[in-house]
């Protein structure tokens, strides 16, 4: 899935030689939201590589062996997701040569290790681990035996890999540097004061610096503590100074600010989200609403969470706009890659930019002529870099791996983007336009209210769901992808089975497994299925499930029939799926809580998926 790389040179003024393996064990526990079995760091000292790994969660890791008393000014370290080979500790990264005078972590895969693993073994060099990463190591040390220079073996050894990557390398020819290549897994540059960085993701050195430098696919190079030296797809060196950003985030961002989990954080943190993404918005979706009015045919494609912000898009779309879209999950382009191409407009939606399947689909499309929207969460990512246009969403660093406020941002943009489509389109009038627009600039008061007035009500009921062992989540119409999305997240971080189905299909299977004290959460907007939704709750109620309606004011012949209801205030449903989203989240991390789980670091997932 998504390894965690980060990589320290400094110089030695900083301090006590331990120092940087701190930096980098705090790093790395930044990096752990993106999902990990094992843990490790290399440093070179006294013109030796000390290599320290182990299988379990750095804190036990750490325990264990002290990642973090490491000797050393040029340290990378590696949080493992297993992919080939078992998470071990002898397949914990970084991994070294036969010399042991080079170390390598890596996030990606190598496609065709087995020929370069056969290769090398002939040679006579011998493998430690069954990772695919360890030829690298190997492939550069059979370079420089060849006279060649660090830097030149290892740009050789990577022209032999086939396959993503990212990589960190350290050599003890060359103690204070730290090569880096990138292809398809993400990778970024931190500029520090005497001290420079390489992570797979900025808040893993947040707290040391703002100035980043975003590493493009295919570009490689190096950092010493006080330069970096950065090549393009074609070998030629990119002005470094032009490509340095400053970014709005700040470290705090990145922290708990006393929350027990970055989850509840990042769920009250939605109306500073919201705000910040409107501001502007007006702007960022001129633009794209031109392209999708001249489009032949439009389309959403992305993953998980995001790919239910899509349907809400899509919905909006079709019903707002009049314009007949289509969602289409990001794993499953394939399908497309023959009807999608000239005159299609495709919007793609990552609040990474990173994930690789959504990369790929936007790749065949565009080849094929589409022109690609995409909406992210994070500038200048792979996706927004290889997009006609992006709209990004600025919910700030979103570290729990269950998607909160980057899921109610992208929404607030697809809603804002249609609204702008419908009225260009002439399918609404300016009048309603901005009506609808001004009830969307409500969303982060609206939001606010929700927290302040149900976190109890639905804390309780997350303590109520942690017996369950299923529960399904209903809806209609817009407030479809909302129910999809709910039962995602009780899924994903509290482990109970959850299923989302369309109201009206309910009856066609799903019912049968309903018993009583079954749980089914009804999402009831005020629109023209709520007589429908009643109909839907009788039916469940019947069989004696336990009913749980998010519902409008003034709805009290719902109420009645609920078991237990959330009432918000009657919304027009475009920022409905906003609020309700609300309520659904919090269930989910109390019901995570309640039954003893991390919901920021829910098992076998990660954050940004980048393998395919
Ligand atoms: C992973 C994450 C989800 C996310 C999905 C798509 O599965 O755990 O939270 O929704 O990837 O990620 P993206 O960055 O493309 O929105």
């Amino acid at each position: 899935m998504a390894c965690g790389i980060i990589g320290v040179t400094a110089r030695k003024s900083q301090g006590s030689p331990s120092r940087i393996a701190e930096i980098v064990k705090k790093g790395l526990e930044k990096l752990e939201y993106r999902g990990y079995d094992s843990v490790g760091v290399a440093a070179i000292y006294d013109n030796r590589i000390l290599v320290r790994k182990g299988k379990g969660k750095i804190s036990e890791v750490n325990r264990r062996i002290k990642l973090d008393r490491v000797l050393g000014w040029t340290v990378i370290g590696h949080t493992r997701w297993a992919t080939h080979g078992a998470p071990s500790d002898i397949n914990a990264h970084p991994h070294t040569d036969c010399s042991g005078k080079i170390a390598v972590v890596h996030n990606g895969i190598i496609q065709n290790y087995v020929e370069l693993k056969k290769e090398l073994t002939a040679k006579g060099h011998r493998f430690q681990s069954e990772t695919d990463t360890e030829v690298l190591a190997h492939l550069i040390e059979e370079y420089l035996k060849k006279g060649n220079e660090v830097f030149h073996a290892f740009k050789k050894a990577l022209k032999r890999i086939k396959g993503s990557y990212a990589f960190g390398v350290i050599a003890v020819d060359e103690p204070d540097k730290i090569f880096f290549a990138r292809k398809d897994s993400p990778l970024v540059i931190g500029i520090g004061r005497d001290m420079n960085f390489i992570a797979s993701d900025i808040p893993a050195f947040l707290e040391y610096t703002r100035d980043v430098i975003i590493v493009y696919d295919e570009e490689l190079g190096y950092i010493t503590p006080d330069s970096v030296y950065l090549e393009d797809e074609n070998g030629i060196p990119v002005n470094v100074k032009m490509r340095i950003r400053k970014i709005d985030w700040t470290p705090d961002m990145a922290k708990k600010e006393g929350y027990p989990h970055f989850m509840i954080k990042e769920i009250h943190e939605q109306p500073r989200a919201l705000r910040d993404t409107l501001r502007g918005l007006d702007e960022s979706v001129g633009e794209a609403s031109k392209l999708i009015l001249e489009a032949r045919k439009v389309y959403f494609v992305a993953a998980g969470t995001s790919y239910h912000a899509c349907l809400v898009g899509d919905y909006l779309l079709n019903i707002l706009a009049g314009i007949p879209s289509f969602s289409i999950i990001s794993s499953e382009y394939k399908k497309y890659r023959r009807s999608i191409g000239e005159g299609d407009v495709v919007i793609a939606v990552s609040q990474s930019g990173e994930t690789i399947d959504t990369l790929m689909a936007i790749r065949v499309f565009k080849k094929n002529g589409a022109k690609i929207i995409s909406v992210s969460n994070v500038v200048d990512s792979a996706i927004p870099r290889e997009s006609n246009y992006t709209i990004y969403t600025r919910a700030g660093p979103e570290i729990g791996v269950a998607a909160t406020k980057t899921f109610t941002t992208q929404i607030l943009v697809l809603s804002w983007l249609s609204l702008s489509v419908a009225e260009k389109g002439g399918k609404l009038t300016e009048n309603e336009a901005r009506k609808m627009r001004d009830s969307l600039r409500k969303a982060p008061l609206l939001v606010s209210d929700i927290l302040a007035r149900y976190e109890g009500v639905t804390k309780k009921l997350g303590e109520e769901l942690m017996n369950s062992r299923s529960a399904f989540y209903l809806g209609r119409g817009i407030g479809l992808p909302i129910a999809m999305e709910g039962a995602l997240k009780l899924k994903e971080i509290a482990y109970i089975h959850a299923e989302a189905y369309p109201a009206g299909e309910s009856k066609h299977g799903p019912i049968a497994l309903v018993e009583p004290g079954f749980p089914v959460v009804f999402l009831i907007f005020e629109d023209e299925w709520k007589r429908h939704m009643l109909g839907n709750i009788e039916e469940m109620k019947a069989r004696g499930a336990y009913a749980i309606g998010i519902i409008p004011e003034e709805s009290e012949f719902i109420e009645e029939r609920l078991d237990k209801a959330i009432v918000v205030p009657k919304l027009k449903p475009i920022v409905g799926t906003i609020v309700y989203s609300v309520p659904l989240q919090l269930i989910a991390y109390y019901a995570a809580v309640a039954r003893g789980y991390d919901p920021d670091k829910p098992r076998n997932l990660a954050k940004t998926v980048t393998v395919e």
